[in-house]
């Protein structure tokens, strides 16, 4: 039985971090909120019925995690970090921005690895606390267009895995969820025409939330949303080969909707 949360969740003005933040709400005690746009973060407080505390800022920044630990002392701490904020862009490597690939790895990868740093003394006074990292399917599986976000993400489950392992005789537990595509603005016109080409399976950013409360509540390492995706994700762990020649099958589709 999990006890009560007390939880930061960062990018809780987007489509799964809002879903996250309403149905951990009535599990919650106290609620941080972050995310670098004020409004949408203003809106989701109004309708949660629980003590929630804001901070407007960007993770990339060093004094966004100071507030956000400040937040959490005033709150009296903390037993759950939800990492989720991410950015992703769909494009061709070879002509991707360095700003852009930056950011992905700045936003997706460096900012979740400080803000854990930066609030593990915070956790380690809870008599049990969870860091979730919020990953991707396309950080376990390779997918074209998506090499930089991808390494981000795939660069998240490693932290994760290695934490997990370095703090497994504390009690924080740190774990790793990956959702598979969900219809959020994150995904830009090209990676939904692409999706809808591809016959790819989209989740609701609601049920995305719904597995990630139950997920809080059991006792898995990491989870991958999608049976067919897990299975996918299990091949390429086994037989690479085989995942290769299913994705080159769809190279040529996929180049049509890729930004170059
Ligand atoms: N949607 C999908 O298909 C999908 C699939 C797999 C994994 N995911 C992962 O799920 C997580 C949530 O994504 P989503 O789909 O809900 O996307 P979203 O609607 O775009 O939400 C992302 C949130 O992150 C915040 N954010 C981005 N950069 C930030 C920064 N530097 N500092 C602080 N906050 C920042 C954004 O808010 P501000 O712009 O206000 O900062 C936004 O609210 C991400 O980690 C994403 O990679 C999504």
């Amino acid at each position: 039985m999990r006890p009560r949360y007390r939880a930061v969740i960062t990018g809780a003005g987007g489509g799964i971090g809002a879903a996250i933040a309403r149905q951990l709400a009535p599990l919650s005690d106290s609620l941080i909120l972050v995310g670098r746009r004020a409004a949408p973060l203003q809106l989701l407080r109004a309708e949660l019925k629980v003590p929630v505390q804001l901070v407007c800022g960007d993770l990339a920044e060093p004094g966004t995690l100071a507030a956000v630990e400040a937040a959490a002392r005033q709150s009296g701490g903390l037993n759950l970090l939800v990492n989720n904020a991410g950015v992703s862009e769909f494009h061709s490597f070879e002509t991707q921005s360095p700003e852009a690939i930056r950011s992905m790895v700045d936003t997706n990868l460096l900012a979740p690895m400080l803000l854990t740093r930066q609030l593990l003394p915070l956790l380690r006074q809870a008599p049990s606390a969870q860091v979730v990292n919020v990953g991707s399917i396309f950080g376990l599986l390779g997918f074209p267009g998506f090499a930089a976000y991808g390494a981000s993400k795939s660069g998240l489950k490693g932290f994760s895995q290695a934490l997990r392992r370095e703090l497994s005789d504390t009690a924080v537990e740190v774990r790793h969820f990956a959702p598979r595509a969900t219809s959020t603005g994150i995904n830009s016109a090209a990676v939904n025409a692409m999706n809808d080409e591809l016959n790819t399976a989209q989740d609701s950013p609601e049920a995305v939330a719904a597995a990630f409360v139950a997920f809080l509540g059991g006792d898995a390492w990491q989870k991958t949303l999608g049976g067919k995706e897990s299975f996918f994700v299990l091949l390429n762990k086994l037989v690479p080969a085989l995942p290769d020649g299913a994705i080159r099958k769809q190279l040529q589709v996929i180049r049509k909707h890729l930004p170059r």
